[in-house]
């Protein structure tokens, strides 16, 4: 089965997609964590030749979405912890705007879904990479939730930031994700639109839960 899921930052996709992965024992892959490799890869190796350099690159997916490593010019980078700071946020949009760039992650991802239950995050999920999924949804909350969540991750890491800061990053990630020209960020026509304002993990959890069940039961008669 695949469940593909879009949303804005902050949505809560990762966290719900680890809680359904490990409950239902589907393979959780991260596509923002790709993006975000190749925003480090630019900063880390210039960005001239960035298409062809993210050509030779391996992804390599590990403890189901909690730890990523790429394979470059034959060594190994383990990158969970590098492609979380302020410096690769504030260059990823960017780099998930090349259309090169978005047509080699593509391929890589619908590779990656090919491997039995699978829960794939991103953007262009449920439009592009996987638009046959066996379930669609697009996950939302405000932009105030969002940055409210995203505050309380920060500060538990106590890399702190100010909340009205955060709100505009937000809102700023979502306006560039969303009126991009290469594969915006919208809800395709047929996903179940999912907003968790007010929701708590567990709460929205349940709810792709019942969705899972009930596609299972479908598919047996
Ligand atoms: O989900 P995230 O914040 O880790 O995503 C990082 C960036 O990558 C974000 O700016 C949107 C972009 N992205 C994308 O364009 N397409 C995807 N499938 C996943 C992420």
């Amino acid at each position: 089965m695949q469940v593909a899921i879009d949303g804005p930052a902050g949505s809560g996709k990762s966290s719900v997609c680890k809680i359904i992965a490990e409950k239902y024992g589907f393979t959780y892959i991260d596509t923002g964590a790709m993006y975000r490799s190749v925003a480090w890869v630019s900063v880390h190796f210039g960005e001239d030749n960035l298409v062809e350099k993210i050509s030779n690159i391996d992804f390599i997916l590990e403890e189901n979405g909690k730890k990523i490593s790429i394979k470059y010019d034959g060594k190994i980078y383990d990158l969970t912890k590098e492609i979380r700071t302020p410096e690769i946020s504030s260059k990823v949009a960017l780099v998930a705007s090349n259309g090169e760039i978005r047509k080699i992650l593509v391929k890589k991802q619908q590779e990656f879904a090919k491997s039995g239950d699978v829960i794939m995050e991103g953007r262009d999920i449920t439009t592009v990479v996987l638009p046959y999924a066996d379930i669609k949804i697009f996950l939302t909350a405000s932009p105030e939730e969002r940055a409210k969540r995203r505050f309380k991750e920060w500060q538990s890491e106590e890399n702190k930031q100010e909340y009205e800061k955060v709100l505009s990053e937000i809102k700023k990630r979502d306006e560039i994700d969303s009126t991009r020209k290469e594969s915006p960020l919208m809800q395709a026509k047929d996903a179940i639109l999912l907003d968790t304002t007010g929701l708590t993990l567990e709460q929205v959890a349940d709810k792709i839960g019942e969705m899972i069940a009930e596609k299972k039961e479908k598919s047996k008669k």
